[in-house]
């Protein structure tokens, strides 16, 4: 298949959208074959079949790197209460918070779960996402952990997206225990047995004053790195405890939040080739006022990714292009470091190599827009001008 007259941000290469005006993009199965100015199609190619775009932009297909869309119920009234003066941290100490999301999670099946989370996941879609990452971390028991990597997993039967799956079992401690004893006794078991069954691909944490101490992460990263799983961590979004240096010490995929990240953080990122997930979407949601250190992330080269932590509590967004332009508004991200944040850099943020750019061998997985220019899509506030998404080579 041979997609013509389109511009193309390949957000590849040196120019970070990497834009090629009047180009060709060939794929073959599922992968891009090749990519290029309309001029240099090699002859090899010609007779392919040819769809006209018109002049439309098309860029990689649009990566959700942070979500936790697979959820019971919802925290509606902890919205009315946060505006009534209440804060997260508050409601969190009082028993609400993720622990009232943990007992409407127990209490729905596995298809419960997809059918709640499938409106979420199709708004993404409907904005030219083809991959999303799903946590688990609303269950803080054997079964209703592995119940929600399942529900996560399945829902890449049923809809064309791809799904990546992270362990966030140290999440909160469940009411009436310790959180050392959670970890021991649930947690990490849990972590095993989702592994087993193949339902892990990375491990995540919360390093935070209402959740986990470093020491407490280290011991869930010692683990995962036992069984050769990747890390991530949810790190400095309320205060600054020091998960993201350890983070960078386990070589992490990412560092999650940052708002209270500083300059020292961002430099060990930058060794260990640790991601920076933004997510003004809490930061909006919890009335922040502390933005996470984007100038110091671009001074050490720190590789920005941009996610819309869909999640009950914190963060109850399903829009990436709207996420984008909260990066850019609140944040000062360039468009094009938004563009980048929601597609190369979340695809390092995942650990894949083999999407998130234009380029030759890369999967097939594209949105093509009908904008003129990239800083468009992080322009428009509850717009969507997505035309078409192509997923694994079908339009
Ligand atoms: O990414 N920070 C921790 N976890 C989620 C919030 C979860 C919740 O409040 O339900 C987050 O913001
Ligand atoms: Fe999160």
């Amino acid at each position: 298949m041979l997609l013509t007259n389109a511009n193309i941000a390949t957000v590849a290469g040196p120019a970070e959208t990497g834009l090629i005006e009047n180009g060709i993009i060939a794929c073959r199965d599922a992968q891009i074959l090749w990519a290029g100015p309309a001029a240099a199609l090699p002859d090899t190619l010609h007779d392919d079949d040819r769809h006209d775009l018109q002049g439309r932009l098309v860029t990689p297909g649009l990566i959700d790197c942070h979500t936790h869309v697979v959820h019971g119920g919802n925290r509606a009234r902890e919205f009315e209460m946060r505006l009534e003066g209440a804060r997260y941290e508050e409601i969190a100490r009082a028993g609400g918070g993720i622990v009232s999301t943990v007992t409407q999670t127990r209490a729905a099946s596995e298809e419960a779960l997809v059918a709640a989370a499938l409106p979420r996941v199709d708004a993404l879609i409907a904005e030219g996402v083809t991959t999303l990452e799903i946590k688990s971390g609303y269950g803080l028991e054997l079964d209703t952990e592995l119940r929600m990597l399942r529900a996560a997993r399945r829902i890449a039967e049923i809809r064309p997206i791809v799904v990546r799956t992270s362990f966030l079992g140290a999440h909160a401690t469940p009411s009436g225990m310790d959180a050392d004893s959670y970890l021991d006794e649930i947690c990490l078991p849990a972590l095993e047995a989702a592994h087993a069954e193949g339902l892990v691909d990375a491990v995540d944490g919360f390093c935070e004053g209402i959740a986990f101490t470093p020491a407490q992460i280290r011991r869930v990263f010692d683990h995962a790195r036992a069984l050769g799983l990747p890390v991530k961590l949810h790190a400095e979004q309320l205060s600054h405890t020091g998960g993201t240096r350890l983070a960078a010490e386990f070589g992490a995929l990412s560092a999650d939040h940052l708002e209270y990240a500083d300059d020292a953080d961002a430099a060990v990122m930058a060794t260990s080739g640790t991601v920076a997930v933004i997510l003004p979407g809490a930061y909006y949601t919890l009335h922040e006022t502390q933005a996470p250190p984007i100038e110091a992330f671009r001074r050490h080269g720190v590789p920005m990714a941009l996610a819309t932590d869909c999640n009950p509590g914190s963060s109850p967004l399903t829009s990436l292009l709207l996420t984008m332009n909260m990066g850019a508004t609140l944040f000062r991200m360039t468009p094009a470091e938004c563009l980048a944040g929601v597609t190369r850099n979340a695809a390092l943020a995942l650990g894949l190599h083999d999407r998130g750019t234009i380029a030759t061998g890369a999967r097939a997985d594209l949105a093509i827009w009908d904008v003129e220019h990239p800083r468009e899509l992080s322009y428009r506030i509850g717009f969507n001008p997505l035309w078409k998404r192509v997923y694994g080579g079908e339009l």
